[in-house]
């Protein structure tokens, strides 16, 4: 056996980019281990993966695996995301924290193939991404040992990196123009760092890639009618379609009317806020769309439990947690309450809008003829009276005991928060309250 044959080896997932092409010859250099690449294909944009390939082999890599994962992307994160609304603090709809565990998947497939001890990723110390193909990876085989280069050299500033980088012969290209760090797939595309790191500074019109400005949007709207078999999008305006294909076209609608923009500050695993900007145009219609089919098919208790459930998936897969057995409970509950969530939802898109502006379903639990405010037969009006004695026992007991004056907040209008006639303000606080000194009570009380 050669020296060359007896190295241990560790399987990278490898991007193309500078960092983890650096991990490359870092993971040679420092740790004397052969490479493996994977390069996972999630929709993301791309130069082309066989030259992403080739600079893989360029650098040494013994292997390079690319693995096209958008079906896989779709049917088991994107399908399970949506099913849940997935929204972290409700506005991301985790873009990279559901390809992660994905690719975490194929590294550990690649290890166990190529009898790999180690596997290497090329993600920073501060963000959440090494959490999620950590957390990942130790699930599906705690045998295996991580490596973090970016966390472990000393190549802290990018400089650094790139007089590295030129010293072990990796190509730099147009890396050290590069402004902001970004991480795409299918599902949406974010955008952080550089310019972006102050928070008051309005996002510059270069990091848009996927959607348009709003006033640069069409004049006319354009609406879709978005089709749902228990709860997965199967069609658009009535074509039957993939769900990747649908995703890609519902990006071009949607973003190219403006739709789909966020620009957040968002608290990340590791205990720090951070501002990011995201695009997410079909991700975010699509969830609209799903939801206003929920609104109709689902019974008023399981939506409203699935309502919190929801915050739970998305603050778990944000952290990392896709494998763990709570987060596989609450696929459970998610997958049993898209049974009957079958229908068609139309959306309207405006300049930078979305509206829903019609839904049906042959599931619908909506019932005009209860609903109606004209002919209520079917509804008995008298039967609300003694609903509502009931239900008030409680609290008329309650008020009872506390004594008549106690809980009754008098109509005051503080002279300094009135506006105008007074009319549009009113803000009924107890009088105890109403005093000039105290505003912060006062606002808090309102
Ligand atoms: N903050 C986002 C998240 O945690 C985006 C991460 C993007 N990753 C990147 N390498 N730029 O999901």
């Amino acid at each position: 056996m050669s020296k060359q044959q007896s190295k241990e080896k560790v399987v990278l997932a490898y991007s193309g980019g500078l960092d983890t092409s650096v991990c490359v010859k870092w993971l040679q250099e420092e740790k004397n281990l052969d490479v493996i690449a994977v390069l996972g294909d999630v929709g993301q944009e791309h130069d082309g993966l066989e030259a992403i390939k080739e600079k893989a082999f360029s650098l040494g890599v013994i292997a390079c695996e690319v693995v096209d994962m958008r079906d896989e992307f779709c049917a088991n994160y994107v399908v399970p995301a949506l099913a849940a609304n997935a929204l972290y603090e409700n506005k991301y709809p985790l873009v990279s924290a559901l390809s992660r565990p994905l690719i975490a998947q194929h590294l550990v497939h690649a290890a166990h193939v190529h009898g790999a001890s180690y596997v290497a990723h090329g993600c920073t110390g501060k963000g959440n991404d090494q959490v999620r193909f950590e957390l990942s990876i130790m699930t599906l085989d705690p045998h295996l040992s991580v490596i973090a280069p970016v966390r472990e050299w000393d190549l802290g500033m990018r400089p650094d990196e790139i007089a590295y980088a030129v010293a072990h012969g990796v190509p730099v290209e147009a890396s050290i123009e590069k402004p902001y760090s970004i991480d795409d797939n299918l599902w949406g595309r974010a955008i952080e760092a550089g310019a972006l790191e102050d928070p008051w500074a309005a996002p510059p019109s270069d990091i848009w890639t996927m959607t348009t400005a709003a006033e640069d949007a069409p004049d006319a709207a354009t609406s879709v009618v978005i089709g749902f078999e228990h709860g997965v999008p199967v069609s658009l305006n009535g074509h039957a379609m993939e769900l990747a294909e649908l995703i890609v076209n519902l990006n071009t609608l949607a973003g190219s009317n403006g739709f789909g923009r966020i620009d957040m500050i968002e608290n990340r695993c590791v205990g720090l806020k951070s501002r990011e900007c995201y695009e997410a145009p079909g991700a975010l219609a699509l969830i609209q769309a799903h939801k206003a089919l929920e609104d109709l098919c689902l019974e008023a208790s399981v939506l409203h439990a699935k309502l919190e459930l929801e915050q739970t998936w998305a603050g778990l897969v944000y952290a990392g947690q896709w494998f763990s057995p709570l987060k596989q409970a609450l696929d459970a509950f998610m997958h049993e309450t898209q049974q009957h969530v079958t229908g068609e939802v139309r959306l309207k898109f405006y300049k930078g809008s979305c509206t829903v502006s019609g839904r049906r379903s042959s599931s619908s639990l909506y019932d005009q003829k209860l609903a109606t405010y004209d002919n209520d037969e079917a509804f008995d009006q008298t039967d609300a009276m003694g609903f509502i004695n009931i239900s008030s026992l409680p609290l008329k007991t309650w008020a009872a005991a506390q004594g008549s004056q106690a809980n009754t907040p008098s109509l005051s209008v503080s002279k300094k928060h009135a506006s105008g006639s007074g009319v549009n303000s009113v803000c009924a606080v107890a009088p105890e309250l109403v005093s000039d000194e105290e505003p912060a009570l006062l606002k808090a009380a309102c």
